[in-house]
């Protein structure tokens, strides 16, 4: 159904737009008064696509305050709307523009945690954590197939049940590590095989899924971020090939290329490094990690000259 209104209304609204956006003309900072005004124009422009009802609005305004209301220290309700509204992947997208095979980024998640646990190569990022042993190796390049050396590889994945280690309230850490890439820009390390688990949605953001049929679900995944002085940060998981959510993943977080085969073994098949399986079933999952430039090492014209 679509609402007609008169030029003179249409011409009202249009001088509110006029006058609010020119109330941010004094900024002095330049990018602030560009995104103000911007996101004055966006809001007045869905406002007057819906024609908002008082009632949409006091619900919006209801919505927004709980949000405020469930977020602490360990729950941020504002990022997880940002990421069921794909706003988090469009952010990511406009910050990591494609380069040249360069890994494709993917949304960083509420539940990195910085200080997690050196490994070297080779050893268990679990720590406990309860699920299926799965071997991750994999190498570190630049997008000139040069190995890339001492990258800082930061892993962190749910357990079995579906958790972080810091949803829950003992305080423990487990199925989060960082290592280094090796000369040979080679990394390898046991996690856990990831299965799909919901963002958390006891909260008005599950409340606004359910009540749109949209399901909480996360596409099973592994969370690595890289870094390396030069080169760009890379945000990103690996997704398990066969999931059932690789296509309704609830953040919009999937990409094919960060699809990968967790090659399922007998637990009689030796491991890589020999390690006993106590009679369990693995998996083993191949990531080979390509960084792009640091942006001043892409467009170096763009460099400050002293
Ligand atoms: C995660 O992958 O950890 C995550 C991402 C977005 C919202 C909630 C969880
Ligand atoms: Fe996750």
């Amino acid at each position: 159904m679509t609402h007609t209104i008169s030029a003179e209304q249409s011409a009202r609204e249009q001088e509110l737009i006029e006058t609010v956006v020119a109330s941010f003309e004094g900024a002095t900072d330049d990018r602030l008064r560009v995104l103000m005004q911007a996101l004055v124009r966006h809001l007045h422009a869905f406002i007057r696509e819906v024609r908002l009802t008082e009632e949409e609005w006091n619900a919006a305004i209801a919505f927004l305050t709980q949000a405020g209301h469930i977020t602490d220290d360990r729950r941020q309700e504002f990022i997880l709307l940002s990421d069921v509204l794909g706003a988090s992947m469009q952010v990511v997208a406009v910050n990591n523009e494609a380069y040249g095979d360069a890994t494709e980024a993917t949304v960083f998640g509420p539940f990195f945690v910085n200080d997690a646990p050196l490994i070297a190569s080779g050893e268990d990022m679990a720590f406990g954590a309860t699920g299926e042993a799965a071997w991750v190796e994999g190498t570190v390049h630049d997008t000139d197939g040069n190995p890339i050396p001492g990258a800082r590889i930061e892993v962190w994945e749910a357990d079995e049940d579906g958790f972080y280690d810091v949803q829950y309230t003992d305080g423990r850490t487990a199925a989060r590590a960082h290592l280094f890439s090796e000369a040979d820009g080679g990394y390898r390390f046991w996690g856990l095989t990831p299965t799909p688990y919901p963002i958390p949605h006891d909260g008005p953001v599950g409340a606004m899924l359910e009540a749109v049929g949209r399901s909480p679900m996360r596409a099973s995944h592994l969370h690595f971020m890289v870094t390396a002085p030069g080169f760009r940060t890379l945000v990103t998981h690996i997704f398990v090939n066969g999931c059932d959510y690789l296509e309704r993943d609830s953040v919009f977080g999937v990409k094919e290329s960060l699809i990968k085969e967790f090659t399922r073994h007998a637990a009689a098949e030796p491991t890589p490094d020999g390690r006993d399986t106590a009679g369990a079933e693995w998996t083993s999952a191949r990531f080979d990690i390509v960084l792009a430039p640091a942006a001043d090492e892409q467009h170096p014209e763009s460099k400050e000259t002293p």
